[in-house]
């Protein structure tokens, strides 16, 4: 029996769910796989206001929703952010190392209004000249109600470097996104930093984007986002753009609230920028900004590949919001637009790996490019390319919005797995030509991988890593 038929047989039945029925299945189709397993239908709905994860901290001004990033470069700054309600109070960051004395840091405070809402004092204080891989604990709400956390410093940057990136997209509020941070933290693959794909709180989605769910938010991921840095990329739910209210300014909450070191990289804008970390040489970018010819974005994009150094840096990384490679039924050829601008520079400049969100669903693609067809040679299809980077799609945080399961189909060629279940993916960096890939559906263990690939430097060790057989 041909497995294609078994494939219909079972689309159908797959129409009619049992709740709670776990059912793990693959299907081989055109050389890459489409997953059936079987999810329980609950709705996916926001957790409550009133619930334990949003919690406020008890106590004068405590502060609430803190969250820390790269700060700098290389990793040795980090930005300290956290929001007070009762007054201002202050931005000073107390902070120490095991074998080192009490620094303070100082930093700057913000706020915003959206429609009839007002936001708390947001505080962002950058911490500077920190050592390599360090352990340093931190304590912000000086004067008022004190709060302590602690982070560690990635390695010095260079080739060798092993790291282990977390990432996540689209997470949202809800006990679906509750989940996936909770299998993210208990994975014991351990990141060290996430890189997040952008689609933070989803606050939009309330009436006026009541903005009290951009604070919800803030506090639900504090757990983890306290203790180590995410790195943001932003989506089309941090727009936050409602002329109907009068608010006209693209990105205000999320701009407010989320800082990221864009100076360093010599970006004019917060929406695009890149950072060293480890043996990592992470590139973001935005797909809500203008990316045409002439505009910042792409002249700074067309100054930042040649400067990747990859005997420094052997990994290279892109993050961005909407998918280039996308096989589902939802945001079809979205990306399309900013893949014609830029596809033949990632595969110029040997891009390791592209991660993106926005579809609501996971996805990994083979290495393929699209870069020959020029409007009358008819060399339109996406072709098999070791130059060229993998692309994942891990839009699987859980927000409200739901799964993504409607697939184009047949499975395209290009496309190597894909699933629509939630869950977070892990890239763990062992040295200069070998990472071990990793994604983490959220209804199994958390030790369980649904799908993997070791991936091999396109630099250092550029010979064929795809997990199909050709
Ligand atoms: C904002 O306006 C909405 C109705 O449009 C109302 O329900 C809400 O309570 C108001 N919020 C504030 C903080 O005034
Ligand atoms: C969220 O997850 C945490 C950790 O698993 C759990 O303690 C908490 O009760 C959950 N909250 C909700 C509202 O599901
Ligand atoms: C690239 O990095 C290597 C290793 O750090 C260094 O030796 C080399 O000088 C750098 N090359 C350039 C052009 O900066
Ligand atoms: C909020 O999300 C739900 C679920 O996707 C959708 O049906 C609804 O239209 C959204 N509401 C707004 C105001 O965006
Ligand atoms: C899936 O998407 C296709 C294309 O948009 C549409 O024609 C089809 O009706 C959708 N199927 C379901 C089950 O929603
Ligand atoms: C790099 O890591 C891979 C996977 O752990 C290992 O097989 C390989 O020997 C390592 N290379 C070096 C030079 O240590
Ligand atoms: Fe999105």
């Amino acid at each position: 029996m041909g497995v294609l038929d078994l494939a219909s047989s079972r689309a159908a039945a797959a129409t009619i769910v049992v709740l709670g029925l776990v059912l793990s299945f693959g299907v081989v189709c055109n050389g890459g796989k489409t997953s059936s397993f079987v999810r329980k239908v609950e709705k996916t709905v926001d957790m409550p206001l009133d619930s334990d994860v949003f919690k406020v901290p008890p106590g004068y001004n405590a502060p609430q929703q803190v969250h820390i990033t790269q700060g700098d470069q290389l990793g040795k700054a980090v930005i300290v952010s956290w929001v007070t309600v009762d007054e201002p109070g202050s931005s000073s960051v107390l902070y120490w190392s095991a074998n080192s004395k009490k620094k303070k840091a100082e930093g700057k405070i913000t706020t915003y209004k959206f429609y009839n809402y007002t936001s708390g004092y947001i505080h962002h204080t950058t911490v500077r000249n920190l050592m390599f891989n360090t352990k340093y604990y931190y304590v912000v709400g000086i004067g008022h109600t004190e709060r302590q956390f602690w982070f560690i410093t990635p390695p010095e940057v260079g080739p060798d470097a092993s790291y282990t990136f977390g990432l996540i997209g689209d997470l949202g509020q809800s006990y679906d996104s509750n989940k996936t941070l909770t299998h993210y933290e208990l994975n014991p693959q351990k990141g060290q930093a996430v890189l997040f794909v952008g689609d933070l709180s989803y606050a939009d989605n309330y009436t006026n984007h009541d903005n009290v769910r951009w604070d919800t938010w803030g506090r639900f991921v504090e757990r983890s986002v306290a203790y180590q840095p995410w790195i943001w990329t932003a989506g089309n739910h941090e727009i936050d753009f409602a002329p109907e209210i009068g608010e006209t300014k693209p990105f205000k909450p999320y701009s407010h609230r989320y800082h990221v070191p864009y100076k360093a990289s010599g970006s004019t804008s917060p929406f695009w920028y890149s950072i060293k970390r480890a043996s990592a040489y992470i590139i973001v970018l935005s797909s809500y900004s203008a990316y045409g010819k002439y505009t910042p974005q792409y002249k700074w994009l067309e100054e930042e590949l040649p400067k990747v150094n990859r005997s420094e840096t052997p990994w290279l990384i892109v993050l961005m919001h909407s998918p280039w490679y996308n096989s589902y039924n939802y945001h079809y050829m979205e990306g399309e637009t900013m893949r014609v601008m830029y596809e033949r520079w990632f595969v110029t400049y040997k891009v390791d790996v592209v991660f993106a969100g926005h579809v609501h669903a996971y996805e990994r693609s083979e290495r393929v490019s699209n870069v020959a067809y020029n409007i009358v040679n008819g060399i339109c299809k996406p072709v098999k390319d070791q130059y060229a980077p993998v692309y994942i799609t891990i839009g699987d945080g859980g927000n409200l919005e739901g799964l993504a399961t409607n697939m184009t189909e047949p499975q395209p060629d290009y496309s190597a797995y894909r699933e629509a279940s939630f869950g977070h993916a892990t890239f763990n960096i062992k040295n200069r030509t070998h990472a071990y890939y990793s994604w983490h559906r959220n209804q199994d263990g958390y030790a369980v991988k649904a799908d993997s690939m070791w991936f091999f430097n396109r630099f250092y060790h550029p010979v064929d890593d795809s997990t199909s057989a050709e």
